[in-house]
């Protein structure tokens, strides 16, 4: 990603869910906080019912202005709503078993500890990511007056510090502990030795019992003839901005791959599953997206 700018894609992750719990019914995922989080200038825009042009026509402007984006769906790019809500449901089956502590990779500008009091009160959370981009967060938060006892923050490029190297220097994690982590809406924008390098890192840092959530791309997004228009562009303007998507994998041998870094993958959810459990029955439009999966696996 870009080294000198907050990543773009963790704003606009965050506009969608903002939008989303302002304006639709009934909630996916309801982050009534989202709308705090972001920019002013996007977050008066979103407190107007926009349209998907007009959503385009904001994250067109501002420091992007000199981008071109893609028309299309962007609001409703709703593997950001699906993988949220169902690893927020993991985090809560977790707490119940006892896990507390709650590690965020590429956490952008999630809101989970101040969302979520009941399940902070059992929780160390740790959000770790690039540094430019929680650099960006923090000062938000600052503005805002947000801070919160459990809430750690660890900054860590995955390209360049190993996980548990970075981990380590926070005094609050407890590698003896389990853990649940997420890794959402990254994993495509890194390569696969730094995808598995991350990974192996987990299972050196975490004990049995522990889980990971994450999202990947269907490896066939990325192979030309198998991927279609609407994502070759998709993948064009991401490439423009600074923050390309890289790597997807192969659904079908996933737990093969997970297997060989000691993991076992337990839940594997394909777009048409994605579809069922999240979006079907509703007439606004949201639906799963193709190429999107979402996986939870656990430390062997
Ligand atoms: C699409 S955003 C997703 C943010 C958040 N997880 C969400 O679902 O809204 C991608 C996130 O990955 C982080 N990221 C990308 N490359 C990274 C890297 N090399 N090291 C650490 N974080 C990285 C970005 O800073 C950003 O927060």
């Amino acid at each position: 990603m870009n080294e000198t700018k907050a990543s773009f894609t963790a704003i606009s992750t965050a506009c969608k869910r903002a939008y989303h719990s302002l304006h639709d019914n009934p909630k996916i995922f309801d982050d009534y906080l989202a709308c705090r989080l972001i920019p002013d200038d996007m977050r008066v825009r979103m407190e107007h019912h926009l349209t998907d042009k007009e959503v385009d026509e904001i994250e067109h402007a501002g420091s992007y202005s000199n981008q071109t984006i893609p028309t299309g769906s962007l609001v409703k790019a709703t593997i950001v709503l699906s993988r949220s809500r169902y690893t927020e449901d993991k985090i809560e089956e977790a707490a119940k078993q006892g896990v507390k502590q709650y590690v965020i990779l590429g956490a952008g500008l999630d809101t989970f500890a101040f969302r979520q009091p009941i399940l902070m009160k059992q929780l160390e959370v740790f959000e770790i990511d690039h540094p430019v981009t929680q650099e960006f967060k923090l000062h938000r938060l600052a503005e805002l007056g947000w801070k919160h006892p459990k809430l750690h923050f660890v900054p860590i490029d995955f390209t360049k510090e190993n996980l548990v190297v970075g981990l380590t220097r926070s005094s609050a994690y407890d590698r003896n502990a389990k853990s649940i982590f997420s890794w959402l809406g990254v994993t495509a924008y890194l390569t696969r030795e730094e995808i598995f390098a991350t990974l192996t890192s987990i299972t050196k840092i975490a004990p049995v019992g522990s889980a990971v959530v994450f999202d990947y791309m269907d490896s066939n997004a990325f192979i030309p003839g198998k991927s279609s228009p609407e994502m070759q562009k998709k993948l064009e303007f991401l490439r423009k901005i600074g923050e390309p998507m890289r790597t997807g994998f192969n659904p079908s041998t996933l737990a093969e791959d997970l297997a060989n870094l000691g993991f076992r993958l337990k839940e594997n959810l394909s777009p048409p599953e994605i579809e069922r459990r999240y979006f079907q029955g509703r007439t606004d439009g949201y639906h799963a997206q193709r190429y999107e999966y979402i996986a939870y696996a656990t430390v062997e």
